[in-house]
């Protein structure tokens, strides 16, 4: 079954999650490319980012979310509902772009070979995933998860996220250049239950479409005091929330 989306709930921290596309954008070199292709695009906000700095490229973009789908061509942007296990690069791609979704897909690094090994000369592939799957933000969920009154109602999460090293490894064994790091950001969130709100609209959506909506209820309930706990409001009421990222560019 594919994780239903809430895309309004997903753009509530729309400039926090910008921030690594820019940064993981920043690294790609790319002048002139003919196709430029946003894997698990989201609500489309940050492809929009794409089409406006390849103005003469075919941009085109793909999710499995159909929420997520119809927000983006809501924006205008030329996208369609897919899985990116079946994708393969058309000819012409020379940039890819996945930001934030191959932790959803345990196939991942099988991927990225085939790509690489699918795509022209010169052609570039942007690379950015969640690293904080042991952070409290994770942990707290997966400790639940593991309680009698909700074990095995959800498989766990964890992304088989590997490291820098690991992806920056793993794309020099096909010959690519490669450009990998990880960076932590330190988010200062506002408002009642932050990183609950936040970990909501990506982490919990398939714990949500799990329980259904009064299970999830008492989930969450149980959950926002070990969130509070692990996340202390500061005396301003803002919350800090650190959060590490790995990103890879990889020049075919
Ligand atoms: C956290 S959002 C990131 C969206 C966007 N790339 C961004 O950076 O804002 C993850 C997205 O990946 C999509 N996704 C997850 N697994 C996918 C898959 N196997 N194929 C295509 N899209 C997938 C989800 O539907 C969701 O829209």
């Amino acid at each position: 079954m594919s994780t239903t989306w809430d895309p309004t709930a997903y753009l509530t921290f729309d400039d926090h999650r910008a921030r690594p596309f820019h940064d993981l954008l920043a690294r790609v070199a790319a002048r002139s490319p003919r196709r430029v292709v946003d894997l698990g695009c989201g609500p489309g906000n940050l492809t929009t980012l794409l089409t406006a700095r390849w103005p003469g490229a075919a941009v085109e973009a793909l999710d499995s979310s159909a929420e997520m789908v119809e927000a983006a061509r809501a924006r205008g942007i030329d996208a369609r509902r897919a899985d990116v296990v079946g994708w393969a690069p058309p000819p012409d791609t020379d940039v890819v772009v996945t930001n934030a979704v191959l932790h959803w897909v345990p196939t991942h690094r099988e991927l990225l070979t085939r790509w690489l090994a699918a795509l022209p000369p010169g052609a570039e592939l942007a690379v950015q995933v969640p690293g904080n799957f042991a952070a409290p933000s994770h942990a707290e969920v997966a400790a639940l998860l593991d309680e009698p009154r909700w074990a095995g109602a959800v498989p766990p999460a964890d992304g088989g996220v590997g490291t820098p090293t690991e992806y920056a490894a793993l794309i020099a064994a096909t010959g690519a250049a490669v450009d990998a790091w990880e960076t932590t950001y330190l988010h200062r969130l506002t408002g009642p239950d932050p990183v609950l709100e936040w970990i909501g609209s990506t982490t919990l959506r398939p714990v949500r479409d799990a329980l259904g909506d009064d299970d999830y209820a008492e989930f969450r309930a149980t959950l926002a005091p070990r969130l509070r706990a692990a996340y202390p409001a500061q005396p301003d009421g803002s919350t800090w929330f650190p959060f590490r990222r790995i990103f890879a560019v990889a020049r075919v």
